[in-house]
């Protein structure tokens, strides 16, 4: 047996207790592995005096993360605080100019500074892994970054936010509002301390952000994600949404286009029967096609202490068998700063609106689509108590611009009740 790789781990929350706990419990396997007996030298957290359930005083601790990165008996540095600056970066930047190697779970981080310390890694002759930092416990980066790397990758999509499938789902199974499954989210812990990381697509659009570099050879560019939440998704459209044989989703796309990089976080209609609409509850799903492949499907838990400790672990004992795949599958220099496509791919869109109950007001409205060219693939009108008909039309294949343009001229009409919501259905 070679000698040990030693860790130094900065923040023991949920991410970090269960590493420390792998590597108690399976200590003889994780070496069998790889080779390596898999040590932890020093730790680092907010509270040294907090009950975390696992036993810590084999090891040094350190107050500051940053002294824990660049201690001697440290060769690899796991980051999981979480946070896109502040400690988590000064210490991960300190870890690489000290020579080691750096396994993290931090998605902000990376989505916004993934190129620059990418360069930095490889400046130090070190390497970054984040497999725990896209849909926990899958191992999607892994997969793209080797199983898939003799492909050109064509389009990922994925759910990549446990808490909004929750809620969605939630939704629908129970017939409740969103705010109230929101409320019965927070209840359970399921929600980030800022929760419109969650429901924002914040969260989501890092991840997509990270993959989208990784399969298509760019540098990240979070702020170039089109990000849309999922607050103002109704009752009544995941209702109409079933009724026309689909399911709403929180959807990551990310596609090379003639137009430029196109990278979306947003509510989705998807077919009810596909995958994707089958996904239900805090479970990710990952979708990844490529020219040779054609498309594969990942489908497991994207948090909590078991799974997103599975994916750090298995970042580690890469390291430990010397496997050192670059970081987003190819060195930092060759990564191109792919201009982010204007427009999104055309695709059908779901529109949902109610009418003034009086004659000629569907007409005008059919009308105005028509004006637009957007051409009524199907339509239902529903029974109704009060003088506002509802009504729901799925839209052949148009440009988001000219479906903008359709609105706003709908909204001039004078027989709309409310605004109008439109949600775009994903081919997948
Ligand atoms: N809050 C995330 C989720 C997990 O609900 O999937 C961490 O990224």
């Amino acid at each position: 047996m070679t000698a040990p790789l030693r860790l130094g781990i900065a923040g023991l929350g949920t991410v970090g207790t269960g590493v420390v706990r792998i590597i108690q419990d399976k200590a003889d396997l994780l070496a069998a592995r790889c080779g390596h007996r898999i040590e932890i030298s020093a730790v680092s957290a907010r509270s040294r005096a907090k009950d975390r359930g696992v036993d810590l005083s084999a090891y040094a601790w350190e107050d500051d993360p940053v002294a824990l990165a660049r201690r001697d008996d440290v060769d690899i540095f796991v980051e999981l605080m979480g946070g896109s600056d502040g400690p988590a970066k000064a210490a991960t930047e300190a870890a690489l100019a000290a020579g080691k190697d750096v396994v993290t779970a931090n998605k902000a981080l990376l989505a916004h500074h993934g190129q620059a310390l990418a360069r930095a890694a490889e400046e130090s002759g070190r390497t970054i892994r984040f497999e725990a930092a896209v849909a926990g416990g899958i191992p999607v980066v892994k997969a793209l970054t080797e199983g898939l790397a003799g492909n050109g990758m064509t389009r990922i999509m994925g759910v990549m936010n446990g808490t909004c499938n929750y809620i969605l789902t939630r939704m629908q199974s129970a017939g409740l509002p969103y705010e109230e499954v929101f409320a019965e989210a927070d209840a359970l812990g399921f929600l980030e301390a800022d929760p419109e990381l969650d429901v924002g697509g914040i969260d989501a659009g890092h991840k997509l952000a990270l993959l989208a570099a990784t399969a298509f050879g760019a540098q990240v560019d979070f702020d170039a994600v089109e990000l849309q939440g999922i607050g103002e998704i109704t009752i009544e459209d995941i209702h109409a949404a079933a009724d026309m044989g689909y399911r709403i989703k929180l959807l990551g796309v990310a596609q090379m286009t003639d137009r430029g990089l196109e990278q979306r976080m947003s509510p989705c209609l998807v077919p009810a029967s596909s995958p994707l609409g089958q996904l239900e509850g805090g479970t990710n799903m990952v979708v990844l096609e490529g020219d040779a492949v054609e498309q594969i499907v990942l489908r497991g838990p994207g948090a909590g202490e078991g799974p997103t400790a599975s994916a750090v672990m298995g970042d580690v004992m890469d390291l430990a068998r010397g496997i050192r795949t670059p970081i987003f599958g190819q060195p930092a220099a060759t990564l191109e700063k792919r201009p982010a496509a204007a427009s999104a791919t055309p695709a059908p869109y779901y529109l949902r609106f109610s009418l003034l109950d009086k004659p000629g007001a569907l007409a005008k409205v059919a009308s105005t689509l028509g004006d637009a060219g957007i051409s009524i693939n199907r339509m239902r009108q529903y029974g109704h108590a009060d003088s506002s008909a509802p009504v729901l039309i799925v839209t052949h294949k148009t440009a988001r611009s000219d479906l903008k343009s359709a609105i706003e001229a709908m909204e001039e009409l004078g027989v709309l009740v409310g605004n109008p919501v439109a949600l775009r259905i994903e081919d997948v």
